[in-house]
């Protein structure tokens, strides 16, 4: 009897123990779930603002259509001059973006990305034609045509990774001339300077 009542005492005890503790540790559970679910929704919430920062920038990349054709046009040779002159090609073909600039001839990069370039050019006999491609104050490629009697042609072409706001134009050498001449034979020209963003980054 005596072991009967001391079960019951402890089961009582132990009950009553269960008892108070199972709220309190459901209040601490309750707790411990909302607060995980809080964290967990911050972290959702920060994810979030940072997916729509990177949609809006896939957006706006994926929106940019960068691509120039501009013919230097003139009624035949241009140049020599004793000075490096930069090349002004006034007859725009395309103009995508407005990137390029035929009042000054300089393509500015609207975007950071991977911009192809090319130039061709023609050049009348016995003089130089050498033109230079810059990407801001540096030298990138040589465009020559054979210094000659006869009618030449001299082209270059390259990739080049810009930052926003790269400028890339091409500029005549000094003692150097290029022909060109629009709508002579029916074709737009002999003399063009063109680029086009192949992926912005
Ligand atoms: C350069 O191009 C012009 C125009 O297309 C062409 O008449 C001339 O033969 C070319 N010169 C050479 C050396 O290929």
């Amino acid at each position: 009897m005596k072991g009967v009542v001391v079960l019951l005492v402890l089961l009582c005890s132990g009950l009553t123990a269960a008892m108070i503790a199972t709220p309190e540790n459901e209040e601490e559970n309750c707790q411990s779930v909302m607060c995980n679910m809080q964290r967990k929704i911050e972290v959702m919430e920060n994810r979030l603002v940072v997916a729509e920062r990177q949609v809006e920038t896939l957006k706006t990349k994926a929106e940019t259509n960068v691509a120039f054709s501009a013919g230097f046009g003139g009624t035949g040779y241009y140049g020599p001059f004793n000075v490096d002159k930069t090349l002004v090609y006034e007859n725009v073909l395309t103009n995508l973006g407005n990137a390029y600039n035929p009042a000054t001839g300089i393509f500015t990069a609207p975007v950071g990305g991977v911009y192809h370039f090319s130039v061709y050019h023609h050049s009348g006999s016995n003089r130089r034609s050498d033109s230079v491609l810059f990407k801001n104050k540096e030298q990138i490629a040589f465009i020559s045509a054979m210094n000659k009697d006869g009618s030449y042609n001299g082209s270059n072409g390259i990739i080049l990774q810009l930052e926003e706001g790269d400028v890339v134009y091409v500029v005549l050498k000094d003692n150097s001339w290029i022909w060109d001449k629009v709508n002579n034979g029916g074709a737009n020209g002999w003399c063009h300077f063109n680029g086009i963003l192949l992926f912005a980054q």
